[in-house]
């Protein structure tokens, strides 16, 4: 626990209370507001925030039954709680439906298993030698006993190198997709995107890049990359040109801030807990429960919305129909009726996968597989190379109430000796 954070969560009153305001995701302290909710008020309403009003679900197994539930809390439309980030006036009604993370059943159904084989473990299988080089390549590249960025130069390098092999992307342009996906998640004035206009001819360039390759990967199916997955899937071919784009991004986007941030967490993690890395070092066979622990620890995703399509009681408070319900997952993965010591890292807990960074229901992560599987790689490549990958200085966090992240980590590593 925060002491400070926790003191000065206790001095709002809880009908003001905004979980959504991103800057008490950028100082951290969310955490210690969100841990109030689950006792004081596990389903709450936020009256006004910048977003309009919203209600909270806190408590891991409400956020579960509500995830579960699609028919009543839908996805349709949008999965932020910002209505403008989907309908600001740029994207018409028939973009803002183009992916299906923001489509119920029956459409969401079809999209959704055109591209789950190619995240499936048989064919991530066929793509884990070449991520694993590519890890090897930049470890060994890295300076030691030299201060760098971890953000840039690892987690962000690592996650566009992963996405270059999902997509078979040429090599030496991985960066065009970090700025492509900056881009589609942008808006004007964040320091990326310049105007609407600017987003559109992005996205315009984006949807072109993709129409091009897929075609040719259609006319010559031989690969095991995502898009060549793609092309032999039926359901694709008959997708409009915004639901085709709209599939692409979400592939690129998804799989970028999450998996970034979820390295970054794993370097803050061993910094924070030095004891679970001993435990890490004396028994390497537990990385992938520490993957696990990561991804719960650090929450890469802090929430999705919902809206509800009828009235809905949850926990004896009745919630209307057509309100913003917010699901945080950064609240029922520290819920301390499920987990003993919510907020400390243990790499060997009994049932490392039992936590809700993925989503549940029909909408869990199509990647987790393969955001498990960078992961596993690279601390599988760490612990025979470095002694340590000590912080040398505060970690910045980025100023957003979705992604829980980092802008820059300085780091310093020390070779095994
Ligand atoms: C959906 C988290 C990595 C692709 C989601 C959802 C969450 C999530 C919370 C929504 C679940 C729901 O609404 O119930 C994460 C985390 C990751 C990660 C924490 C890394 C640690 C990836 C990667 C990819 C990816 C690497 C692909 C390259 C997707 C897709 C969906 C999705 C396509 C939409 C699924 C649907 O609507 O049916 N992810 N994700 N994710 N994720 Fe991930």
């Amino acid at each position: 626990m925060n002491a400070q954070a926790a003191a000065e969560a206790a001095r709002v009153p809880l009908a003001d209370i905004d979980v959504s305001d991103p800057e008490l995701h950028r100082r951290d302290v969310v955490t210690e507001y969100l841990r109030r909710l689950r006792k004081e008020a596990p389903v709450h309403y936020c009256a006004n925030s910048a977003f309009g009003s919203y209600w909270s679900v806190t408590r891991f197994h409400d956020i579960m039954q509500v995830d579960m539930n699609h028919r009543q809390f839908s996805s349709d439309g949008t999965v932020v709680i910002d209505d403008q980030f989907f309908s600001g006036g740029h994207i018409e009604n028939e973009k803002k439906r183009s992916s299906f993370i923001v489509l119920d059943p029956p459409h969401h159904t079809s999209r959704r298993s055109a591209v789950a084989p190619g995240l499936a473990p048989a064919n991530l299988l066929k793509l884990e030698a070449g991520i694993r080089q590519r890890t090897q390549e930049l470890l060994d590249s890295l300076p030691v006993e030299e201060t760098f960025d971890w953000v840039d130069n690892v987690a962000i390098e690592l996650t566009m190198r992963m996405l270059a092999i999902l997509f078979d992307h040429p090599f030496e342009k991985r960066r065009e997709m970090l700025h492509w996906s900056n881009v589609v998640i942008g808006f004007p004035g964040d320091g990326v995107v310049e105007s609407w206009e600017h987003r559109n001819r992005v996205m315009t360039e984006i949807h072109e890049y993709f129409d091009r390759v897929f075609k040719e990967r259609r006319a010559n199916p031989v690969g095991h990359d995502l898009i060549t997955m793609l092309a032999k899937s039926e359901v694709m071919s008959d997708l409009s040109p915004a639901e085709f784009l709209g599939t692409m991004t979400l592939l690129m986007t998804g799989g970028n801030e999450t998996t970034r941030n979820s390295m970054s967490g794993s370097v803050l993690a061993m910094e924070q807990f030095p004891g679970e890395l001993e435990k890490l070092k004396a028994n390497p066979a537990l990385v992938p429960s520490m993957v696990s622990e990561v991804i719960r620890w650090q929450n890469p995703v802090s929430y999705m919305r919902r809206t509800t399509t009828e009235d809905v009681e949850l926990q004896g408070t009745t919630i209307p129909k057509g309100e913003r319900v917010v699901i945080w997952y950064l609240s029922g993965n520290r819920d301390e009726e499920v987990f003993e010591r919510p907020d400390d890292f243990i790499i060997d807990r009994p049932n490392p996968r039992q936590h809700l960074s993925f989503g549940f229901g029909i909408h869990r992560c199509l990647g987790n597989r393969l955001a498990e599987m960078q992961l596993r790689i690279l601390w599988e490549e760490i612990l025979p190379r470095f002694d340590r990958i000590e912080m040398v200085g505060e970690p910045t966090r980025i100023h957003s109430n979705m992604f829980r992240g980092f802008h820059t980590m300085p780091v310093r590593l020390h070779r095994k000796t």
